[in-house]
């Protein structure tokens, strides 16, 4: 009504289709005979009401128009194949009937069927279970809702055949072998007991005989052709068309309908028979059954045959009353086959519908495929690519393993818990490692130095992702350990590497050195690039009044006993970090406790004759006089 009313509006007019659907048969034939009450009619708008709605019989019908562009159909939401293609659907107040499963089901179901971009109008509780994947809110108070272009709904779920409920079930369809024997002979006793010596037949609302009682071959007789246990074709003469009529009264509420004096022929004679139609309503059955007592009339007070007896008079009025039976029947034949006619359009209207919706479920199936199609390809290549990084990755893996095992430095890498992951060979001189101790804590192994918790140290690091580096000496080697958090590519930490670097040279040398420094007699000072005082030998100490270790890193200008910051000295030492070496032209007077004060000369001596790599600058003092 609404949509018709905008389009005059607008001015358009295009196809419109309306699939109106419930699961209710009941309120779909309502809906289907379109009448209405004054009273309902009242409820509509002014403006909508005649367009709408036309006067029938103190009622009012839906408008042909209207009418013309609506299919109803039975169709359960949950179970029953989808629409497709639809530009809109409606859906208030349904939702809330259905568990919370069934309706995030219903709701992909939409989003299957609606094109992108269309509209959903859900009820004032209803809401789309959460899946904004789908839907994009318009009108929250409306509830309505736009399908989203991105929408994958997963049509896997969706069935594609209409469940048993709603297919269409052929009206009172029911095989004559499922009928209990047991219980239709117990109906025929009952109705014999009432009509004796009469034969009794059950048939159902179709006339399709289901079982006999007595001999009912007075009143059928077998008709030739197909098969067949229908009773209309069944009865003899003209009983098939009086049948008809009193089965559907009987079969539409009536409870009892009754066929007086018909006559009959067999082998010849002619005898008149009263036939009964009663409803039956047994347990456990879901359509009326029909029982239909046949019985013959006792003409045995008939003084001649009948049709002999018969005046003329009587023969014309015989003849007026079939005749208007005929008609009545003829009528009623007719009424039934508008009925008949008016279901048939029902059905092709629902067969068209079903054929429309297998049609574009199909398109959709093809689209599906395409999409699957396109998707196995790019999985291919994915898989290519992925096999290439298979190779890449072993090959650094090999790589990896030949540094590993080949490297003289000893490395031990542990995961967060401090268990070993791997290590290098190197690492077996400093923990008594095998190989079968991957996967064991660190804390298991013994270490072959002391002095250092390597395993306190590890947990700081795990703790404070800082570096953390120590000295550590076995029986016969030093090691320089340096402990640093294990960072993935990607950032995380994921244990601790300990880096144990052999410096055994490196301290023989330092000892050599310290140790040519202590023989020799005169006073001797090792400043480094920063003008720090590196290392002094004993003379030099005593001399100048310094403690053990206290010299060490103070500034070469600042020591004691004499100005050492005078401008000639200055320039010397950074001629001797230039590479050259040289003699004061001064001379420096220090007072020394033994000796008292004595005057010397300075020397300074590079470490290197190559002034890009003299790391320190030996400054010896000797004795003006000597
Ligand atoms: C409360 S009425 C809502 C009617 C209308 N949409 C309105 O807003 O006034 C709910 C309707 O949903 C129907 N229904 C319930 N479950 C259904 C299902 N699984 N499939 C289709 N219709 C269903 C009922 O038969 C009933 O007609």
């Amino acid at each position: 009504m609404l949509l018709h009313a905008e389009m005059r509006k607008q001015q358009k007019n295009f196809p419109l289709q309306i699939f109106a659907s419930d699961i209710d048969e009941n309120a779909l034939e309502k809906a289907r005979l379109g009448r209405y009450s004054a009273e309902a009619v009242d409820a509509v708008p002014e403006q909508y009401r005649r367009d709408a709605f036309g006067p029938v019989d103190g009622h009012f019908l839906v408008a042909k128009h209207l009418r013309d562009s609506i299919v109803f159909s039975c169709q359960n939401l949950v179970s029953d194949p989808p629409f497709s293609r639809l530009d809109l659907v409606s859906c208030r107040n349904v939702l809330i009937y259905l568990q919370s499963e069934a309706q995030r089901k219903v709701i992909s179901l939409f989003a299957f069927a609606l094109v992108p971009g269309a509209h959903l109008f859900l009820g004032k509780s209803d809401s789309i279970s959460g899946r904004d994947d789908l839907f994009q809110l318009v009108d929250k108070d409306a509830r309505i809702f736009r399908r989203r272009a991105s929408a994958k709904p997963n049509i896997t779920d969706f069935p594609l055949a209409p469940s048993a409920e709603t297919r269409a079930a052929p009206r009172g369809a029911m095989a004559a072998g499922a009928i209990k024997p047991l219980s239709l002979a117990h109906i025929n006793q009952e109705v014999l007991l009432e009509h004796y010596k009469a034969a009794v037949v059950i048939v159902d609302a179709r006339g399709k005989i289901l079982h006999f009682f007595g001999d009912a071959t007075r009143f059928l007789q077998l008709p030739t052709g197909e098969a067949d246990l229908d009773i209309l074709a069944m009865a003899r003469d003209r009983l098939g068309l009086k049948l008809r009529p009193a089965l559907h009264r009987v079969t539409d509420g009536e409870a009892m309908a009754h066929i007086h004096d018909v006559p009959l022929r067999r082998n010849g004679d002619t005898f008149r028979a009263n036939v009964t139609l009663r409803p039956l309503h047994p347990e456990g059955w879901h359509e009326p059954l029909v029982a239909i007592i046949f019985e013959e009339v006792d003409s045995s007070g008939d003084e001649a045959p009948v049709n002999t007896e018969l005046g003329r008079d009587e023969v014309v009025r015989e003849l007026e009353r079939e005749l208007a039976a005929t008609k009545n029947e003829l009528q009623a034949t007719y009424e039934q086959f508008e009925t008949s006619n008016e279901e048939l359009k029902a059905a092709n209207e629902e067969v068209m519908s079903m054929n429309e919706e297998l049609q574009s479920a199909n398109e959709e199936l093809e689209t599906s495929k395409e999409e699957l199609q396109s998707i196995n390809e790019e999985l291919t290549t994915v898989n290519n690519q992925l096999s290439e990084k298979v190779d890449e990755l072993g090959t650094t893996n090999n790589d990896l393993a030949n540094l590993l095992n080949a490297t003289p430095v000893a490395v031990v890498f542990l995961d967060q818990n401090m268990r070993i992951k791997r290590f290098t060979p190197k690492a077996t001189d400093l923990f008594n490692l095998i190989p079968e101790d991957a996967g064991r804590p660190i804390e298991h192994i013994s270490q072959k130095f002391a002095g250092v918790n390597i395993v306190d140290d590890a947990r700081g690091v795990m703790a404070h992702l800082n570096t953390v580096e120590r000295e550590v000496h076995t029986q016969d080697a030093w090691y320089l350990v340096r402990l640093l958090p294990y960072r993935t590519i990607d950032n995380r930490i994921e244990g601790v590497v300990a880096v144990f670097q052999d410096v055994t040279m490196h301290k023989v040398r330092q000892r050599l050195a310290i140790t040519a420094l202590d023989i020799m007699r005169r006073p001797a000072i090792v400043v480094d690039r920063n003008r720090s005082v590196v290392q002094v030998n004993e003379s030099a100490r005593e001399m100048l009044g310094y403690g053990h270790r206290e010299i060490e890193g103070a500034a070469f200008h600042r020591l004691r006993g004499e100005d050492w910051n005078r401008p000639a000295l200055r320039r010397l030492l950074d001629q001797a970090f230039d590479g050259v070496a040289g003699e004061s032209p001064e001379t420096l007077r220090i007072a020394s406790p033994d000796q008292g004060e004595v005057a010397y000369r300075v020397r300074v001596t590079p470490s290197t004759g190559d002034a890009q790599s003299v790391w320190f600058v030996i400054v010896t003092l000797a004795p003006q006089d000597e």
